[in-house]
């Protein structure tokens, strides 16, 4: 069939559907997945379809993935993260996951939770009962130090503004599609572009510095992943250079830290409009930790809080949609894609199908309870992807939601500061626009 058959989104000449998905790319991908389970989305300068029937999402991602390579916004990353897993593909890719692979495996897991739990312990050091903080600030900060003490056994320190300020500019850079339009827009002095290339510089310095410190104890040899990547040698004997290196520490860093902070601020949002939900968890961690902080082997005994994690990465998945783009002509449905089009699917929209999910809009951790996720059909829920690309970090960041929710919720419930507005903010993950401004409750 040709690919003219396919529904278009509604648009006007030259900047076709774009204004549409200017206003609100949130409501817009939903829109058009409304036209049908492929849709042009009508974008200029480029073809680009929508996926959203899960069996298609799961020939993409898994069966077509050879024929597939990054979208053109996750290629012009590489400007922040350069050739790191997350960007880098082919041959190059395989070699990079296989090394990294082990610091993912569950033993090291295990090592790690003892590190998430001491960190969220000394971050509510800082709360108050009764205080109204930006709890999603606090997260982030959290989780940054959560991955710089895990993988990279560092504590990041002063290093961290450098780092957050960098994950603001990114964020900056990528909710406008425009760039990607007209290039020439990354090359004029505009203060987007300062903040980009300035904190880009401050952050590189504190990565370069991580790597530094760790080549200089030598000796010190431990088993985290930068070890690994300090250690692993190619066949020809040689090792990572410092680019490289560099490349793989940065992804870590961007990918490993605000998409796991954006899920719990999410869930402590959700909570906060569910006390029926809220006093559920309550009583489940007051029954099972009596007061104490939590440990791995403990999460088997606190099913809701994973079922109150599942829930918030559905609504609010902070991988909000993945785009492809078609290396080698390949065909779906009886279309033939040719080689340029860029494909997208989006968390988002799937998760939020009441085809997929009984009362979608609903916040319903409950659901979760009786094996849901085996009955779905696959791709009807992927906060982490799937096929040989999904997340490395999948269970890493489940693991360390649930355990510093956990920690975070046993003794307090945290509720939206009066006034404050929450909107989803849609860039290259989905974090809350106007932070999370909460207020800290003891509970009872
Ligand atoms: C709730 C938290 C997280 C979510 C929702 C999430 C989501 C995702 C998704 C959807 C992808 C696939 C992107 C694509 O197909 O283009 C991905 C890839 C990746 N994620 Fe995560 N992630 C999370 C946490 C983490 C953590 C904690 C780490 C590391 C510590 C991490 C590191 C990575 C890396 C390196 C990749 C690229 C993997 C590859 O292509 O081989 N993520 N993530």
């Amino acid at each position: 069939m040709p690919l003219a058959a396919i529904a278009r989104a509604p648009g006007v000449p030259l900047f076709g559907s774009l204004l549409g998905y200017f206003r609100d790319p949130l409501g817009f991908f939903r829109s058009t997945a409304r036209l049908g389970s492929v849709v042009d989305l009508h974008f200029p300068g480029s073809r680009s379809f929508q996926l959203s029937d899960p069996a298609d999402i799961e020939y993409v991602a898994v069966t077509a993935n050879k024929s597939l390579v990054k979208d053109g916004t996750l290629r012009d990353l590489r400007r922040v993260v350069g050739q790191g897993l997350l960007t880098s593909e082919g041959e190059f890719w395989r070699r990079q996951r296989r090394l990294a692979q082990p610091a993912f495996h569950r033993d090291r897991l295990r090592a790690y939770a003892a590190h998430m739990v001491a960190s969220t312990k000394r971050a509510m050091r800082a709360f108050r009962p009764g205080e109204t903080r930006d709890v999603h600030a606090d997260l982030m900060r959290l989780t940054l130090d959560i991955v710089a003490r895990t993988l990279f056994g560092s504590d990041i320190g002063t290093g961290a503004t450098a780092i957050g300020d960098l994950m603001a500019a990114t964020t900056e850079r990528y909710e406008s599609l425009l760039p990607l339009i007209f290039p020439a827009l990354d090359r004029l002095p505009i203060p987007r572009n300062v903040r980009l290339r300035d904190s880009l510089r401050r952050a590189d310095a504190v990565v370069y510095g991580l790597i530094a410190e760790r080549q200089r104890s030598g000796g010190d040899a431990r088993d985290d992943l930068l070890s690994m990547l300090l250690e692993a040698r190619d066949e020809d004997g040689s090792r990572m250079n410092d680019v490289q290196l560099r490349d793989e520490v940065m992804t870590m860093v961007i990918a490993g830290h605000e998409t796991t902070a954006n899920s719990l601020a999410w869930a402590l949002f959700l909570l906060s409009q569910n006390p029926a939900a809220d006093a559920r968890l309550g009583a489940e961690l007051s029954a099972v930790l009596g007061g104490r902080l939590p440990t791995l082997d403990d999460l088997p005994n606190l099913p809701y809080v994973g079922c109150v994690v599942s829930e918030a990465l559905r609504l609010y998945p902070p991988a909000w949609v993945i785009g492809r783009e078609v290396a080698e002509p390949f065909e779906l449905r009886g279309f033939l894609f040719p080689k340029g089009s860029q494909l997208y699917y989006s968390q988002w929209v799937v998760h939020r199908d009441a085809r997929n999910f009984e009362d979608p809009e609903a916040f319903r951790p409950e659901r979760w309870e009786d094996g849901l996720a085996k009955r779905l059909p696959r791709f009807a829920y992927f906060p982490f992807g799937g096929g040989p690309r999904a997340c490395i970090g999948n269970a890493f960041a489940t693991m360390e939601a649930a355990l510093v929710l956990a920690t975070l919720t046993q003794r307090h419930r945290f509720t939206l500061a009066a006034g404050h507005r929450v909107a989803p903010r849609a860039s290259i993950t989905l974090r809350p626009r106007y932070g999370m401004r909460m207020q800290v409750v003891a509970r009872d």
